[in-house]
């Protein structure tokens, strides 16, 4: 593995009591109106917990298809004077499930109202204007945040996520009086490629704030176009979702062709953790789950167990290890979507190894047609040790949270990742390559010891089947022993995972910005 720089400017800025900010949260997704990953449940709970904080964030996101038929009562706002790309365009409101959070909804029908996910018809698939479909968001947010949308509201930050927004921070910069900008990148391998004919449909300036817009020290990126180029280049400051991952792109191994210019930009370049949903992913407290449990009653966390093997079909006797957990075979889970990204392949090359070690396994996900067609006939080659379903689906993920006895994560790389702090919550052992947010978020235990200290799962850090055997053999070689186990899983459950702490190092970015 490439070695990381260990010295990089990821330190989020110190300072005094923050005081209340009008915050734009332009977003491609959004729990619980759209969501394909994770980003969509960061673009939910951090705003709440920035509300909570007393700051007044207002969330803008485009009016797909399947965002408006989730809705009734939507109200026209504002007025959108300029005719945008030749598009007619309008701004819808609503409110967010249960919160006081005002969410914009950018109404282009010929660009939005269309069958399918927000970037394609199907998961591996996606819209050949992307380009003009979020070039036009990126236009109306810039009108939002400088208050030429007729909200009378302005903004003093705008922070926008992913490429899908990459452009909001360069066109700000058209203005004089403008808000400042945070630009995450939840996902550095997603940048928002397109031709230089698509650049040039887009008729933006030749030249913004001094800088020739086509050239390789702008949005050109080996002849191509970068949205995500154009906010690393503009925005006031750009962060990541973990400081391993804010180290890991500043190097060629993780860097997706953009690790020099991310070194170039020094100290406006940050990692702020993300947190999880701590309500909603509550084992004391959560609907979809066969019986609810805690960190003092973690003996009823098998009824869980027992509901998930029935919901795959998993035979639910074991061959017999004496540790007390029921007399089952180690069960694990898997949650998540199936691309390259999430290492599914390394699971199916190594899966006849697992199973003779004596591991059961259920994943739930879906995505690339092929790795969908390969898990099916994995479940269908071990029947009754392994179980597969395609598909998005709340309930099964928390069943899988809650039911397994391990979490299998084995990502090539992670900005941040959810499960993993999901699984600890559940008192479910996360086994996750050391990459990322997986590392940040996961202490491992050392190697065949009866002194597992703090420990929280497991770690492996070559991408291989050996690393990965070598992690699952550390695991049952605790999960025999139920003392170690309990403790393994109760360690977990103390983390704090919550939104809060990485809201107020939101808060002092921000603050520092502005
Ligand atoms: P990524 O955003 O890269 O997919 P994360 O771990 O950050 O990874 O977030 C994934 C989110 O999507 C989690 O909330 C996870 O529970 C959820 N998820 C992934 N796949 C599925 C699925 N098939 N059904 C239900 N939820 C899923
Ligand atoms: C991306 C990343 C994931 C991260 C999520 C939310 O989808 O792949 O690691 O947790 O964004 O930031």
């Amino acid at each position: 593995m490439t070695k990381v720089p260990t010295k990089v400017p990821t330190k989020v800025p110190t300072g005094g009591a923050a005081s209340a900010m009008n915050i734009l949260f332009a977003c491609s997704e959004l729990y619980p109106l759209i969501k394909t990953g994770g980003l969509a449940d960061v673009a939910y709970n951090l705003p709440l917990a920035l509300h909570h904080q007393g700051h007044k964030v207002r969330i803008v996101l485009p009016a797909y298809r399947a965002v408006l038929d989730g809705l009734s009562h939507l109200k026209p706002v504002g007025q959108i004077n300029t005719s945008i790309q030749g598009y007619d365009v309008s701004l819808l409101k609503t409110s967010l499930k249960n919160t006081e959070l005002q969410v914009y909804l950018v109404h282009c029908p010929a660009l939005f109202d269309r069958p399918g996910g927000p970037y394609g018809e199907f998961a591996d698939h996606s819209w050949e204007d992307n380009a003009q479909r979020f070039g036009l968001f990126c236009r109306i947010v810039t009108l939002i945040a400088t208050d030429r949308a007729g909200l009378a509201w302005q903004p003093d930050l705008v922070h926008c996520n992913d490429w899908h927004t990459a452009l909001v921070p360069m066109l700000l910069r058209v203005y004089q009086s403008r808000p400042r900008s945070l630009f995450t990148i939840h996902n550095l391998a997603y940048q928002g490629l397109f031709s230089e004919a698509d650049f040039k449909a887009l008729k933006l300036p030749e030249v913004i704030d001094g800088v020739r817009l086509w050239d390789f020290r702008a949005l050109e990126f080996y002849g191509q176009m970068s949205f995500m180029k154009a906010a690393i280049v503009f925005a006031d400051a750009v962060n990541t979702v973990s400081r391993g991952y804010a180290r890991e792109v500043l190097t060629p191994q993780f860097g997706c062709g953009l690790d020099g210019l991310l070194r170039t930009i020094g100290d406006r370049f940050h990692g702020i953790v993300n947190g999880i949903d701590t309500k909603f992913w509550d084992p004391g407290n959560d609907c979809f789950i066969e019986t609810l449990y805690g960190a003092s009653s973690l003996h009823r966390k098998i009824f869980n167990k027992l509901a998930l093997q029935s919901e795959f079909h998993i035979s639910s006797y074991g061959n017999g290890n004496s540790n007390g957990n029921n007399n089952e075979r180690p069960l694990l889970g898997v949650v998540s979507r199936l691309t390259g990204q999430k290492g599914i392949d390394l699971i199916l090359e190594t899966l006849p190894r697992i199973i003779e070690s004596g591991f059961d396994m259920v994943v739930l996900g879906s995505g690339e047609k092929s790795v969908e067609i390969e898990l099916q006939a994995a479940a269908a080659k071990y029947r009754g040790r392994v179980g597969v379903r395609i598909g998005y689906d709340e309930r099964i993920a928390h069943m899988i949270i809650a039911g397994a006895d391990a979490l299998l994560i084995p990502s090539r790389y992670e900005p941040c990742g959810l499960t993993q702090m999901y699984a600890q919550r559940y008192g479910t052992v996360p086994v996750a390559h050391g990459v990322g947010g997986l590392a940040d978020t996961i202490i491992d235990i050392p190697p065949y010891t009866e002194d597992i200290a703090d420990a929280t799962g497991l770690l492996f850090w070559d991408f291989s089947s050996s690393a990965l055997l070598e992690a699952l053999q550390r695991l049952a070689f605790v999960y025999d022993n139920l003392l170690l186990w309990r403790q393994l899983q109760r360690a977990g459950m103390r983390e704090n995972f919550s939104w809060e702490h990485s809201a107020d190092q939101y808060c002092r970015l921000y603050q520092s910005l502005c």
